[in-house]
């Protein structure tokens, strides 16, 4: 019997991408076939990077992993995957305050579409304290967040820095 070509999603505003982030990422990407990472497009929340300076970013630092596949998405996730073939989401768990959100989202993604299953990873506990709205928020007090994001997101985050965006 064929196996079953399997994909997943990993979703998320990602402004920008952290370690955290990565780190789900890579081991997502050896579980699935193909794993696409969604960036939430909305024109009406401004964030830190543009939508194209995000997806820049994450192509930058996912470059070395061959079953990737960046893509946008608006409207409800579970409807883009729908669309796709995309039978499962990935999404990372930090703490017990993410497993009870996330599970509420879980709960909510089944009731719209009982064919999509999510799954949770749980973060490496060297990551599990960062989310990219604290790394922004401690960066405007000049601390150093080169353990935190990838290099070029660091070089960037600098960048937007200079130009006192944060
Ligand atoms: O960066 P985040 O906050 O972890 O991303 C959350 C995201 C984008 C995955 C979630 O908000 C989402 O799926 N938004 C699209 C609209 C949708 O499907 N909402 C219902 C979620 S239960």
């Amino acid at each position: 019997m064929k196996e079953k070509f399997t994909k997943a999603m990993f979703a998320g505003s990602f402004d920008p991408i952290t370690n955290g982030h990565l780190d789900i990422i890579c081991r997502a990407s050896k579980i699935f076939d193909e794993l696409q990472i969604g960036v939430l497009y909305n024109p009406n929340k401004k964030g830190l990077f543009n939508f194209d300076e995000r997806i820049e970013l994450i192509k930058s630092c996912t470059s070395h992993l061959d079953n990737i596949k960046i893509v946008s998405f608006d409207g409800l996730l579970v409807d883009y995957c729908d669309a796709n073939g995309i039978s499962t989401l990935v999404r990372g768990v930090r703490s017990e305050a993410d497993v009870n959100y996330e599970l509420q989202m879980a709960h909510m993604n089944k009731e719209l579409n009982p064919e999509i299953e999510t799954i949770f990873l749980p973060t490496n506990t060297k990551y599990s304290f960062i989310s990219s709205s604290l790394i922004k928020e401690v960066l405007t007090f000049d601390a150093d967040v080169k353990n935190l994001v990838p290099e070029q997101v660091l070089i960037a985050l600098k960048n937007k820095h200079k130009g006192r965006e944060l």
